[in-house]
């Protein structure tokens, strides 16, 4: 009997080609993402789970699990699964850093060129008929790039490669960290590390690239942008969870602070009636960090090959904790 694994929906087809040529596979492709019940009665007897960052795998879902021997999320975040428990159960579980670093960086530089630049706002302008002034002195006026400072909060794989995008932009770079990166690593980047008050005080553009856990969540609130500068933005391409949403709508729209790029969210997919979406100085992006046909397929690859170690007993290539 070969063994069985489900993935909680479709991945590229030469991915599913793949893992067809080894197992018994079964693609969820109902609602996303996939329910509960429908996750709970499978995982009991299958040996492999490839899963996306909507779907929860908690304590009592891996409970059921009767053969499970690796979980594989097509993701750099694992924050939906409960890792810790999975481990003690002897589960291995696959993630995909690295080959969206690029992409992800990519996307938080692009969030902050654009709400300096007012680009969206610009588009929204033009697609609503609105166009009224031509080139005058005050008319849409952004803001530059060159000598601002980026505050980065988690210097990490991609944290970093937004500083090597911003110091080509001419920007200055502090960053804050638990742990500080090597001195020459610093001196690469060109990033001062500084204490995490100094990093929102200081900071005309904050990005946040921590992971969501308990002590990052709603980490953002009210009390961190009232020390921000009135003229600061903020990036967010981690996890929406990091944020109080309710309270930075409030300070975007009160403009306590002066605008903002999110790629995530407290509760995605966002809808038409979300108070951020009623703002002209935020611009939104549907969780497309890694989104590029190069990066998605590379995670494919990296998920199956995590997928099949794991199956045999072997550790992913990119693996967490286990
Ligand atoms: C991930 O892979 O966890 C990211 O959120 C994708 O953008």
């Amino acid at each position: 009997m070969r063994k069985k694994v489900f993935l909680t929906r479709t991945l590229h087809d030469f991915a599913l080609k793949e893992l067809r040529k080894k197992y018994q596979i079964e693609v969820h492709l109902g609602k996303i993402p996939v329910p509960q019940k429908k996750l709970r009665s499978k995982i009991k007897d299958i040996d492999g789970l490839i899963c996306f960052p909507y779907d929860k795998i908690n304590k009592e879902t891996i409970d059921l699990a009767e053969n499970l021997k690796v979980i594989s999320t097509y993701s750099v975040g694992f924050d939906h699964i409960d890792t810790k428990h999975a481990k003690e159960k002897k589960i291995r579980v696959g993630y995909t850093p690295e080959v969206l670093t690029d992409a992800t960086a990519d996307l938080a530089f692009a969030l902050l060129l654009d709400v300096l630049r007012r680009v969206s706002e610009g588009d929204r302008i033009i697609r609503d008929g609105k166009w009224k002034e031509i080139y005058g002195a005050y008319d849409y006026v952004g803001l530059d790039l060159q000598g601002k400072t980026l505050g980065i909060l988690g210097l990490g794989r991609i944290g970093g490669t937004l500083a090597k995008r911003a110091k080509a932009f001419d920007m200055k770079i502090i960053y804050h960290n638990r742990n500080r990166i090597s001195k020459s690593k610093e001196k690469s980047l060109g990033a001062k590390y500084v204490p995490l008050e100094k990093l929102i005080s200081q900071s005309d553009v904050i990005s946040i690239h921590v992971p969501h856990t308990k002590e990052t969540d709603k980490m953002f609130g009210m009390k961190i942008f009232r020390k921000m500068k009135k003229t600061a933005f903020l990036i967010n391409t981690s996890r929406g969870k990091v944020i109080n949403q309710k309270e930075l709508a409030t300070a975007l729209k009160k403009k306590i602070i002066a605008g903002a790029g999110l790629d995530v969210f407290e509760e995605e997919p966002v809808g038409k009636n979300n108070s951020l979406v009623k703002l002209e100085n935020v611009v939104l992006a549907p969780h497309i960090g890694s989104s590029t046909e190069e990066t998605r397929a590379k995670m494919a690859e990296i998920t199956v090959k995590n997928l099949n170690l794991g199956m045999n007993e072997k550790k992913p290539i990119y693996s967490v904790g286990y």
